[in-house]
């Protein structure tokens, strides 16, 4: 190997060494760009009473941390904020049902496995949902 090929492998090399850096540094970085500032991963303990009863009863159709499904609307919306749909509108919800008024998702039936003390907790859970996501 003449000098001048020699050089080209190392430069070469050097590249490689370069990208594989730059890749590694993208794998390691790439937790932090999926999490944003206003979806916070952790519950606050006061919350988590709240948070369990809503995945127990609530979340298959209106989705974890109140993102909505298929089957129901986000509750993480603006048109469920305080002023909108206030506390009764979801104790009235959980005890009697919805009717189909605001979106095409259907009736809501009552949820019987609540009972207005544990949709208390409920409602403290999706409003401080709503508050991170700077809805009241
Ligand atoms: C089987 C699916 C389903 C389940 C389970 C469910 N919901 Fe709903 N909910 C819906 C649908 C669908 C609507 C939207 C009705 C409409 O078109 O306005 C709704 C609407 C609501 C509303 C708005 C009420 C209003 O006055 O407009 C509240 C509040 C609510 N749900 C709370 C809850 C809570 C709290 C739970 C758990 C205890 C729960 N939902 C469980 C399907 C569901």
């Amino acid at each position: 190997m003449n000098g001048t090929r020699r050089q080209a492998v190392r430069q070469r090399w050097i590249l490689v060494g370069g990208l594989s850096l730059a890749l590694l540094a993208a794998v390691i970085g790439s937790p932090q760009v999926g999490s944003s500032a206003s979806q916070p991963v952790v519950t606050p303990a006061e919350f988590k009473k709240g948070a369990a009863a809503f995945n127990a009863n609530c979340a298959r159709c209106h989705g974890e941390r109140g993102v909505g499904t298929p089957q129901g609307p986000p509750l993480v919306h603006k048109i469920y904020e305080p002023n909108h749909h206030g506390d009764a509108a979801f104790q009235r919800a959980a005890a009697m049902g919805v009717r189909a008024h605001h979106w095409q998702f259907g009736d809501m039936p009552k949820v019987s496995t609540v009972t207005p003390a544990d949709v208390d907790e409920i409602i403290q859970y999706v409003r401080w949902l709503q508050r991170q996501a700077g809805i009241n």
